[in-house]
């Protein structure tokens, strides 16, 4: 099983009826459902959904997802479904959906791929709290899991940078180092002085041992 799937799994919890938004090949709803769990799993491609589908029946699971095709949640219509999963996504396709929402979802899991300054700033603006973070390494490259609840707190620019609540301190603080080389690299350039200051002021904060 993907470290990814592993960590996801660890936030999803007894009452937690799941929608994996972007499923691809549910690989998410088929752990659930070796556990017996049910889920519902979309995604966007027909032609996916119609071979997670065929996968899930010959592991004799099918009972255990419901699939939809579907753009974002507009096909979506179970109203018990409580949490959405969303990982492999970009932050703003993440926001779009969330958006369509009408932030009905108690909790909603992202694995985003880029800008988790946006997602926590767009998220936190709109009626949700950061409860967990972590961060996976995979196949040479970190990841960010976020959950989010229903709620409200007060949160830093800091916090917003580096996230709060994080599970795995060690790869937190591997992933700011890789950061900070990153942004160094940048520095060697010539860039506007503008960037330089904007940059100078992230490696400062990503500096920092957590
Ligand atoms: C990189 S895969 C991630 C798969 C899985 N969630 C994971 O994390 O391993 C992204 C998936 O999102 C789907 N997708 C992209 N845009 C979407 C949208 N607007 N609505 C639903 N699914 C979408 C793609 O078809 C693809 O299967």
């Amino acid at each position: 099983m993907s470290k990814r799937i592993n960590a996801i799994l660890k936030y999803i919890e007894k009452d937690d009826i799941v929608l994996d938004v972007g499923c691809d090949m549910a690989l998410l709803g088929i752990e659930l459902a070796k556990k017996e769990k049910f889920s519902c799993a979309s995604d966007l491609r027909k032609n996916i959904i119609e071979s997670a589908i065929k996968k899930v029946e010959s592991l004799n699971l099918k009972k255990f997802i419901e699939f939809y095709v579907s753009d974002g949640l507009k096909n979506i219509n179970n109203p018990k479904i409580n949490t959405l999963v969303l990982a492999g996504m970009g932050a703003h396709l993440i926001i779009n959906i969330i958006d369509e929402s009408k932030l009905k979802y108690n909790k909603i899991i992202t694995i985003s791929n880029n800008d988790h300054y946006v997602l926590r700033k767009y998220m936190t603006g709109n009626g949700y709290k950061i409860e967990k973070e972590e961060i996976i390494f995979e196949k040479d490259k970190f990841y960010n899991l976020i959950v989010f609840v229903k709620g409200k707190e007060k949160y830093s620019e800091e916090d917003l940078i580096i996230g709060v609540n994080h599970q795995n301190i060690l790869l937190l603080n591997k992933k700011n180092e890789y950061i900070v080389n990153k942004y160094k690299k940048i520095l060697n350039n010539i860039i506007p002085e503008k960037d330089r200051k904007r940059i100078e002021r992230l490696i400062k904060i990503f500096e920092v041992k957590r």
